[in-house]
């Protein structure tokens, strides 16, 4: 069974062989391999000492899933975050990114954070209409900023959902 939960540090090695696994990929992150074991420690580590959301996907420790949002710090962008998640090949399309969403998102809720972002490659149509269901919208793109040899060069989507009105000040 797969259970989502707040990681400890008994699981880097497992999350960092899932993120690795999808960086390697190459067809969803901007990423081509994984952050390092000492930096995936270091945000779990920070992360719930602050309170603040990252989930795992795991069955039995085994890492199949993540995601975080990742807040701003200093006064005046300390209300927002980003948004980064995953599941690994072989586990996808099983409703896991949902739960793993709905979890970050109410755990970033539940810190304060009224607005959240994430960046999506233009080709990346799963994770967008997952976003799209969670009542993220479309409201930007960069163009051509990922470049992998051997690819086309592709767009990323800014996307958002926001809990207040920000634009109000
Ligand atoms: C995007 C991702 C997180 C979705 O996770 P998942 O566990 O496969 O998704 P779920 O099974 O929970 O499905 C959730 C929703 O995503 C969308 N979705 C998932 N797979 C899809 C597909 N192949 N085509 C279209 N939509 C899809 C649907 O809206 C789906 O809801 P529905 O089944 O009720 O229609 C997963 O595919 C993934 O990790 N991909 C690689 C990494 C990545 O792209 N990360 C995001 C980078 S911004």
């Amino acid at each position: 069974m797969i259970d989502i939960f707040t990681p400890d540090v008994k699981h880097v090695d497992s999350f960092y062989e899932c993120m690795d696994s999808i960086a390697k990929e190459r067809i969803h992150f901007a990423i081509t391999s994984s952050y390092t074991r000492g930096q995936i420690s270091s945000w779990i580590m920070r992360f719930r000492m602050k309170g603040w959301p990252i989930v795992i996907a795991a069955e039995d420790d085994k890492v199949v899933g993540f995601a975080s949002v990742v807040p701003e710090t200093g006064e005046g962008r300390d209300h927002w975050g980003t948004l980064i998640m995953g599941v690994q090949d072989g586990y996808r399309g099983q409703g896991i990114g949902k739960r793993l969403l709905a979890s970050v998102v109410s755990k970033a809720q539940a810190a304060g954070l009224v607005r959240i972002e994430l960046w999506v490659r233009e080709r990346n149509t799963s994770a967008i209409a997952l976003y799209q269901r969670f009542g993220f919208q479309v409201t930007g793109r960069r163009t051509g900023c990922t470049k992998l040899a051997g690819q086309e060069v592709e767009d990323e989507i800014l996307m958002e959902k926001s809990y207040e009105n920000v634009r109000t000040i």
